[in-house]
C-alpha cells in the first residue's frame, strides 16, 4: 500500500463526499484523521462512524482556520497531509449572480482555501504534502458557472505558486480535479434529486467514459499525491474527469 502509517493529516470539509471517502482510506491505512466541515452535528456523525477526530471549522472564516491550526498543533503537533478540499458549487449566469453568491463561492473555494494553506505552513512538517481540491471546470469554463470556475482556476494558480515557495521545505503541494461525481455537492446548492438527475444524466453524455466518477477513485489519488511513491511530483494538476475534458 501507500505506506502512510502514523502520519497525520487534516481533511477539509470531510463530513460527506471526497473528504469523506479521503478520511475513510487515510484511516484505514493507518494516518490519524482529522475532518472539518460547517455543520456540527455531520462533522460529529462523521468523525464517530470514521473513527477520526471531528472539528467545526468554517473555511470561509479566518478565525475559525486559524483556531484549527492551533488546535491541531496543540493535540497533534505536525501536520504530515493537508487535503484542501472544502468546497461550495453555484450556478448563474454572469448577469444573475449577485455579489452574494459570488462571496459565498470565492470565500470558501478560493479566499479559505488559500487561508487554510497560509495558517497551516508552519505546523507542516518538512517533506508534507498539500493536495488541494480544484475541479475540471478550471480548465474548461462554460456558461452558468463563471465565479465557481474562476475560483478553481485561482486555486490552481496558487498551487502554483505554493509548490515553489515551499520547494525549499521538500513539501509537495498538488491539485486534483475531478470531472462529474457521485456526492452531495450538488444537492446542497438547493436543486431537488430529480433536477439533480437529470443534469448528470446531460453531463455524463458529455464524458467520453459515459460514468461519473467516484468519490473513493479522488481518494485514491489524494491517498498517491500524500504518499513516498509521488516524492517527485509537485506543482502538478490531475485531471480525473473519465476524458471530458478532451471533447
Ligand atoms: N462532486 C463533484 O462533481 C465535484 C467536481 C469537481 C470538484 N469538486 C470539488 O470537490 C470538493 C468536495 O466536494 P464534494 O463533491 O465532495 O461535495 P460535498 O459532499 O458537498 O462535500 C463538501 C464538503 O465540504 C464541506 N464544506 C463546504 N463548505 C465549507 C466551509 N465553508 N467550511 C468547512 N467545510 C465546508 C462540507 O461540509 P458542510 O456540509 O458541513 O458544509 C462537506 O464536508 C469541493 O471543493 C468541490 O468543489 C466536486
Amino acid at each position: 500500500m501507500e505506506n502512510l502509517k502514523n502520519k497525520t493529516a487534516v481533511i477539509t470539509g470531510g463530513n460527506s463526499g471526497i473528504g469523506y471517502a479521503a478520511a475513510k482510506q487515510l484511516k484505514e491505512q493507518g494516518v490519524n484523521v482529522i475532518i472539518t466541515g460547517r455543520r456540527k452535528e455531520a462533522i460529529e456523525k462523521a468523525a464517530l462512524d470514521l473513527g477520526v477526530t471531528g472539528i467545526t471549522a468554517d473555511q470561509s472564516n479566518i478565525s475559525d482556520i486559524e483556531k484549527l491550526a492551533e488546535q491541531v498543533k496543540a493535540d497533534f503537533g505536525s501536520v504530515d497531509i493537508l487535503f484542501i478540499n472544502a468546497g461550495i458549487a453555484g450556478l448563474g449566469t454572469i448577469e444573475q449572480t449577485t455579489e452574494e453568491l459570488y462571496d459565498n463561492i470565492m470565500n470558501v473555494n478560493l479566499k479559505g482555501a488559500f487561508f487554510t494553506l497560509s495558517k497551516f505552513i508552519p505546523i507542516l512538517k518538512d517533506g508534507a504534502s498539500v493536495v488541494f481540491l480544484s475541479s475540471n471546470t478550471a480548465s474548461m469554463p462554460g456558461p452558468g458557472s463563471s465565479v465557481y470556475s474562476a475560483s478553481k482556476t485561482a486555486l490552481n494558480s496558487v498551487m502554483k505558486s505554493a509548490a515553489v515557495e515551499l520547494a525549499p521545505r521538500k513539501i509537495r503541494v498538488n491539485s486534483v480535479s475531478p470531472g462529474p461525481t457521485q456526492t452531495e455537492v450538488m444537492k446542497k446548492v438547493g436543486l431537488d434529486e430529480s433536477t439533480v438527475k437529470s443534469i448528470m444524466d446531460v453531463v455524463v453524455e458529455k464524458v467520453p467514459l459515459k460514468q461519473m466518477g467516484k468519490a473513493e477513485d479522488v481518494a485514491k489519488m489524494v491517498s498517491h499525491l500524500s504518499s513516498d511513491a509521488a516524492v517527485f511530483i509537485t506543482g502538478a494538476d490531475f485531471i480525473m474527469d473519465g476524458g471530458m475534458i478532451l471533447v
